[in-house]
C-alpha cells in the first residue's frame, strides 16, 4: 500500500476502532489470544510461502488474467473486513448492502440499462454466469442454450449443472459465429462473449442481435473479462460496434475482480427485466427481518456474500468513474495500447509473429523462425519455461486447432492436431511502457 493510501487507511481504521469502543469494553477472550513468538513463526513462514507466487504486480508478469487490486480497493476492503458485513440480508450489513445497490445502479447505467433492472454482486464470473443461465432455463424451460466455441468453458459446464442442453457454435476465421449451423427454433438464449478468455475476441453482437431478435432468442452477454472496455466504445482504439449495443441484451455478466481493480470475490450479474426476480423468490424463517426494503439475499442464489467486496467496489467507482476521459477509461486505453504496441513491434521484428490481430489487450504470438506446428509448440513451451526459470518474464500458453492456425499462417506446415502458442494478457496499464523491454527479454530466448 502506498504512503498516500496508508494515511487514509490508518485514519479510517482508527475511526472504526473508536466506533467499536463506543459500545463499551469487548476485550478479546483469552481463548482467542496467541503467543507472540508463535505468531512470529507462522507469519514468517507465511511471507516465505507467499513469495512462491509469480510477480502479478509487475509488468514483467504478462501471463494470465492476474493482478493485485488497486491499493485503494485493498484499503476499503480491509476496513470493511474489520467489521465483516454479510450482504445476504440487510440484517448482516445495512451500509454495505446499500453500497451494493448503488454500485449495481452504476453498473446497470454504465451498460445502458434503464431505471428498471435487477442485479447483484456474486463471488465470481462463474456464479454470475450460472445465475444468468439459470434464468435462461427458467424463462425458456424447453429450449437449448447456445454459446460459441470460443466462449468460456463454464457455459458448457453450467448447462450440465442445470440439466439444459447446450449447443456449441463454431466460429469462422472472421470471428463470426456460424449461425447457419444451428436450428434457431431450438434455442432459448444465446451467450455472446465480449472479450473471450483465450484471446480477448469480441463476438459480433451487432450481427447476432438482429438474428436473435428475428427468432425470438434471448441474449446473454458474458463480459466477465471485457466489460470495462465499454468505457472505450466511442474511442479510436477499439471497434465500438458491439459495445454500443450491450443495453439490448437480456442479461450481462461483468467481473470487477478482473478489470475492475478489485480483489477476488467480486463478479456481477445484471438482468434487463426486473421480473427475473420472481424466479429467486423464497422466504426464510430466520433471515429477512430488520427491514421491509429489498434484502439482496432475496435476489441472489448465494446466501452469505462479502459485504467488503461491495464496499471496495463502491469506493473504487467513486474514485475511478466509468468514463472514457477519466477513471477507468484511461486505464483501459493504456492496456489496449499495450497490446497494439506489442503487435506493432512484433510485426517490425523477425523474432516473434502475431497469431492474429488483438481486439482488446490479450495477444497470441509464436516464434517466427519455425516451419511446422510441432516446432511452434515445442519452441513456445521452451520460451515459456525459460522466462519462468530465469524469472525474467512470465507468459502463458494457448492451444489452437492446427487447421484454424494454418488458415492464418499458410506458410507453416501442419504436422499436429493442435498448436501451442504464447499468450500475454496485458491488463496492467504500466505494461504499455514495458512492452519493448518484454519483447527484448523474450527474443533473447529464441
Ligand atoms: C469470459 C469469461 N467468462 C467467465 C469467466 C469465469 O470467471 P471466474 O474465474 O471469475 O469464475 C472468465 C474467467 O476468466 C472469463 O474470462
Amino acid at each position: 500500500m502506498d504512503k498516500h493510501t496508508e494515511k487514509h487507511f490508518n485514519k479510517g481504521l482508527s475511526e472504526l476502532k473508536q466506533w467499536r469502543e463506543s459500545f463499551g469494553d469487548a476485550a478479546t477472550d483469552k481463548s482467542l489470544q496467541v503467543d507472540d513468538e508463535r505468531v512470529a513463526e507462522v507469519f514468517g513462514e507465511l511471507s516465505t510461502r507467499l513469495k512462491g507466487n509469480y510477480p502479478f504486480h509487475h509488468p514483467v508478469y504478462a501471463g494470465q488474467m492476474l493482478k493485485p487490486p488497486h491499493p485503494l480497493a485493498q484499503a476499503a476492503y480491509a476496513m470493511a473486513m474489520t467489521i465483516n458485513p454479510n450482504n445476504h440480508a440487510l440484517d448482516g450489513g445495512p451500509p454495505s448492502s446499500e453500497m451494493e445497490k448503488e454500485v449495481i445502479a452504476e453498473l446497470a447505467s454504465f451498460f445502458g440499462y434503464g431505471d428498471e433492472y435487477l442485479g447483484h454482486l456474486t463471488a465470481s464470473g462463474t456464479i454470475a454466469n450460472l445465475e444468468a443461465l439459470w434464468i435462461a432455463r427458467q424463462t425458456h424451460p424447453k429450449k437449448k442454450i447456445a454459446f460459441s466455441a470460443n466462449s468460456h468453458y463454464t457455459h458448457e459446464r453450467m448447462c450440465g449443472v442445470l440439466g439444459v442442453e447446450g449447443i456449441k457454435i463454431p466460429v469462422e476465421l472472421s470471428g463470426d459465429l456460424m449461425l447457419d449451423q444451428v436450428q434457431p427454433e431450438e434455442i432459448g438464449t444465446i451467450v455472446v462473449t465480449l472479450g473471450t478468455t483465450g484471446l480477448g475476441e469480441v463476438e459480433p453482437l451487432h450481427k447476432i442481435l438482429p438474428w436473435a431478435r428475428t427468432h425470438g432468442i434471448r441474449i446473454h452477454i458474458d463480459a466477465a473479462y471485457g466489460g470495462f472496455f465499454r468505457t472505450l466504445k466511442d474511442s479510436d482504439v477499439i471497434d465500438g460496434a458491439s459495445w454500443k449495443l450491450m443495453q439490448e441484451a437480456d442479461s450481462i455478466v461483468v467481473d470487477p475482480h478482473k478489470h475492475g481493480l478489485q480483489p477476488y470475490g467480486c463478479g456481477c450479474v445484471l438482468f434487463k427485466d426486473p421480473e427475473a426476480g420472481r424466479f429467486y423468490k423464497h422466504d426464510s424463517p430466520y433471515t429477512y427481518f430488520t427491514s421491509d426494503d429489498l434484502h439482496l439475499g432475496e435476489i441472489s442464489l448465494e446466501c452469505s456474500r462479502a459485504g467488503a467486496a461491495a464496499v471496495a467496489l463502491w469506493a473504487t467507482l467513486q474514485l475511478f468513474p466509468l468514463k472514457e476521459g477519466e477513471g477507468f477509461g484511461p486505464v483501459m486505453r493504456k492496456c489496449r495500447e499495450a497490446a497494439l504496441r506489442m503487435e506493432t513491434l512484433m510485426n517490425e521484428s523477425d523474432g516473434l509473429k502475431v497469431f492474429k490481430k488483438p481486439e482488446l489487450d490479450i495477444i497470441g504470438y509464436f516464434p517466427a523462425e519455425v516451419q511446422t506446428t510441432s516446432e511452434i509448440s515445442a519452441k513456445s513451451k521452451e520460451v515459456f519455461d525459460a522466462g519462468m526459470r530465469e524469472q525474467s518474464f512470465y507468459l502463458s500458453l494457448y492451444k489452437v486447432p492446427a487447421s484454424g492456425f494454418a488458415e492464418f499462417h499458410p506458410q507453416i506446415k501442419v504436422d499436429t492436431g493442435q498448436v501451442t502458442i504464447l499468450r500475454s494478457v496485458l491488463m496492467k496499464p504500466e505494461q504499455k511502457n514495458f512492452v519493448p523491454e518484454l519483447i527484448q527479454r523474450i527474443e533473447a530466448h529464441l
